[in-house]
């Protein structure tokens, strides 16, 4: 039995239907002829496909509630369908033809999915107002890049100048924060990859998420559909996120394995790392400090850690050039230089250590 495939239990009449979508998606898919064979495979098919008569076989055999249960049908679906479909869990019931292209997302998600893995997710905070938090997040995203992974990098920043103009993406066509419209539940990353701006190189791909230096914040809703999309495609999510820990930061720390805080090294800016390091210590989370130079009254990045309370990471001598590239749009952390060297300390830790394994074994 091959559990990385979705299962699919629906009548002859959808089932061209959803080979042929499947077939689009380059996902291959498990026939299942009936529901009681649906059983062994409930708990590890990384996707349940079912029509009406298929959930309600399901439900009439007593199997729990799952994630990523797909109801199709083809008209508007009755209430009765709706009611099955709620009691298993359902994350939706999609009518083809008319959302086809949503099906066809989610299965070259699943498809994408690299085996037995998901994505991990960095949340980047400053320890004061222009920190390099970034800046940082942005070599993070490029440094995975280079390492020929996939990475989204989300600006959850309101206030920030967007994080496409550090990347020198602000002219580049693609989706804003503003200008998406995603309520609670599922997006697939091949839309975000269709609809976002990015850099590409090779056969990996940074997607960018920005802010576009209007309008309010992003909702926790959308950043949790857009955060789980990338976990789900097994991508190195890097969050940007402002000190300020709103409901949207929140969603994002919810789903966050490593946070670090960069912080300049001076007192002051020891002083606040510890205030933002205290909050996140209190949401289950164990941040790690990247101290970035210079350090004008000779402070040891040590002595920073010590000061703020909170284990070191990484120590960073300024970037050479750093202000005149950003100006000019042309980014791009030196290979051996030391933003790059504390972005891959922290991809390493990021594989390494998980605050969500931490959680969940208690
Ligand atoms: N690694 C670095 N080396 C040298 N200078 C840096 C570095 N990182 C940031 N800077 C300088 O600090 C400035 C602010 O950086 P950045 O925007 O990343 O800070 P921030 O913490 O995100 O600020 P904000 O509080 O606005 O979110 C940059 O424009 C750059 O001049
Ligand atoms: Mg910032």
């Amino acid at each position: 039995m091959d559990t990385n495939r979705p299962v699919v239990l629906v009548d002859d009449e959808l089932l061209d239907d959803i080979l042929k979508l499947a077939a689009a998606a380059g996902c291959a898919v498990e026939r299942i002829p009936d529901a009681a064979a649906v059983r062994p495979h409930w708990t590890a098919a990384p996707l349940v496909i079912l029509d009406a008569r298929g959930i309600r076989d399901c439900r009439d055999l007593g199997l729990p509630r799952r994630d990523s249960v797909v109801v199709v049908c083809a008209e508007p679906p009755p209430t009765e369908l709706l009611r099955d479909a709620l009691a298993l869990g359902a994350m939706k019931v999609v009518e083809l033809p008319d959302e086809e292209s949503w099906l066809v997302g989610v299965l070259a998600d699943v498809a994408e999915a690299p085996a037995g893995s998901t994505g991990r997710v960095l949340a980047v905070l400053g320890g004061r107002g222009g920190a390099g938090a970034s800046v940082f997040a942005a070599a993070v995203g490029l440094t995975a890049l280079r390492n020929g992974s996939n990475a989204l990098l989300v600006d959850c920043d309101p206030l920030s100048g967007g994080l496409d103009l550090v990347l020198g993406a602000e002219s580049e066509e693609g989706l804003r924060w503003p200008d998406m419209r995603l309520r609670a539940g599922r997006v697939p990353v091949s839309a975000l990859h269709a609809a976002l701006p990015g850099r590409a190189r090779g056969a990996a791909r940074l997607t960018l998420l920005s802010g576009a230096r209007e309008g309010i914040g992003p909702e926790p809703d959308a950043v949790a559909a857009v955060l789980d999309a990338g976990r789900r495609a097994g991508e190195t999510v890097i969050c940007d996120l402002p000190r300020e820990l709103g409901d949207a930061t929140g969603a994002a720390l919810d789903r966050t394995d490593l946070a670090v805080i960069v912080v300049p090294a001076e007192v002051r800016a020891s002083v606040g790392a510890k205030l933002v390091a205290r909050r996140l210590t209190e949401r289950g989370l164990a941040p790690r400090l990247i101290v970035r130079g210079p350090a004008p009254g000779g402070l040891r990045a040590e002595e920073v850690a010590d000061a703020a309370g909170i284990p070191l990471l990484a120590v960073m001598r300024p970037e050479p050039f750093l202000a005149q590239s950003l100006d000019r749009g042309q980014f791009r952390p030196r290979p051996r230089g030391p933003l790059t060297a504390a972005a891959r300390a922290t991809l390493r830790a990021l594989d390494t250590e998980s605050t969500l394994d931490r959680r969940s074994t208690g």
